[in-house]
């Protein structure tokens, strides 16, 4: 098995890591329950409950040098073989990537009309964005099927050529654009009206909502819960310092997220438009902006979208490498083997996500009141994410042996840090999650 260097992991982790997630779906959020109180409380959620998880997942991970199926049963107390069902993870980031494939369809239509079509007004932007996703359906296969082979040609490559060296030209190439950006909307009036948006906390918009949406956002912008942050780190050498490791990779993450918050809002301030636009906010709202800017919106529309694209495609690749490593492991095929069943899932899973949004298609492919886009994603981040987080947490504080865990740390940070971690991760983490999840059913108002 080839391995990362220590800079290729923690490029590959922030890369799978900094996604839609922190660009797309971080600033509608906070758009949508009034700013600075909500990144407060999304910062409290990535200290305490994302990164101790991200840690675990690591320990576990550094520990099996494996897939995620046997680095559990490797780790547990009496070898008991069926931790091997938490396995079931790496399934859901097949699932998410199904569906994360189309939205970055839709961002790469949104590449290729920066320079010849953006709408001038909010009204033709609407229009132009609910006819693609309902009515457009070739295009959005096309879209699916170019980002669906970009995944799998660089996953078939492995570890070393594949995932690690897109990492390492995707994510300085990300850094740079968001810098531009950055510089530019630091030149707006409305930068400083962007910053007392993100930072003065208005607390009167946070209800049990929030705090769980903030939650819930932190394990999505971290990767976690589906066996990505596990198996990079089986793919760390074993005396790297993984506690470092994480908390760089966390700082990253949640720096590219206010960055984009700050870029976003300020353009959003700039002219005059809301900022709780939901998730049409950087499809609608965005390109009317940059249509008013000329030449120079065009190249900034383009220099956006291709940002998210990049920020995207390092994501993707890490929801697939779980599944690859799981069958190469478990059933002993080739990595080509593994990625044509990975592949062709995904690709098939993303075809009907594609096509429960389009008009034709809706009412074949709506369950339980929702389309299956709407259902994978609802699955997903509100059942088998949080689901899998509590096991990992149950399975570190309550089934492993707490000296093996604690040489593992105190090799590389000092005992205090061990005990706050395994405090959070044997009661205050499982705590938070089933309040999260029971109130997911409705079960808790
Ligand atoms: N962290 C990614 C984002 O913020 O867009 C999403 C993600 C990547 C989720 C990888 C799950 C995963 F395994």
């Amino acid at each position: 098995m080839t391995r990362f260097s220590r800079i290729g992991f923690i490029l590959a982790a922030a890369g799978s890591a900094v996604g839609l997630g922190n660009i797309w779906k971080f600033p509608y959020v906070t758009g949508e329950y009034g700013g600075g109180a909500f990144v407060i409380v999304y910062l409290l959620a990535i200290l305490f409950i994302g990164l101790t998880i991200f840690i675990a997942e690591a320990v576990i991970g550094q520990n099996g040098q494996s897939d995620v199926s046997t680095s559990f049963v490797n780790l547990s107390k009496s070898k008991n073989k069926n931790w091997k069902f938490a396995g079931f993870m790496v399934f859901t980031g097949l699932i998410i990537l199904s569906f994360y494939s189309v939205v970055l369809g839709w961002i790469l239509n949104y590449v290729f009309t920066s320079f010849s079509a953006l709408p001038t007004e909010a009204k033709v932007a609407g229009a132009a964005f609910e006819k693609l996703i309902s009515n457009d359906i070739g295009s959005l296969l096309v879209y699916h099927t170019l980002i669906a082979g970009s995944v799998v040609y660089i996953v078939l490559k492995g570890i070393k050529e594949g995932i690690e060296k897109i990492n390492l030209i995707l994510m300085p190439l990300l850094g740079l654009i968001l810098f531009g950006l950055l510089i530019y909307s630091l030149t707006l009036d409305s930068f400083s009206q962007a910053v007392s948006f993100m930072f003065s906390a208005d607390w009167s918009k946070i209800n049990g909502d929030a705090l769980l949406a903030a939650l819930g956002q932190a394990f999505f912008t971290l990767s976690l819960g589906v066996g990505t942050i596990l198996t990079y780190s089986a793919s760390l050498s074993e005396n790297t310092n993984f506690i470092k490791t994480s908390i760089s990779v966390a700082l990253v993450d949640t720096s590219i997220a206010i960055i984009a918050g700050l870029i976003i809002f300020s353009f959003l301030f700039e002219a005059g438009a809301p900022s709780a636009a939901g998730p049409g906010l950087v499809f609608i709202s965005l390109p009317v902006i940059f249509s008013g800017w000329g030449v120079l919106g065009q190249v900034i529309a383009f220099s956006f979208f291709i940002a998210l694209i990049f920020a995207g495609i390092t994501s993707a690749v890490s929801m697939i490498e779980p599944s690859l490593r799981f069958f190469i492991e478990r059933f002993n095929i080739t990595r080509a083997k593994a990625t044509l069943i990975s592949g062709t899932t995904f690709y098939i899973l993303g075809i009907v996500a594609l096509l429960s949004m389009s008009k034709s298609f809706s009412t074949e492919l709506t369950f339980f009141g929702k389309n299956a886009f709407d259902l994978m994603d609802f699955m997903t981040s509100s059942v088998l994410m949080p689901i899998a987080a509590i096991l990992t947490s149950v399975f570190l504080g309550y089934f492993v042996d707490k000296q093996t865990i604690q040489d593992k740390f105190t090799q590389h940070v000092p005992l205090a840090v061990f005990n706050i971690w395994y405090f959070l991760i044997r009661y205050i983490v499982p705590l938070a999650i089933v309040v999260l999840l029971l109130n997911k059913v409705g079960i808790i108002k």
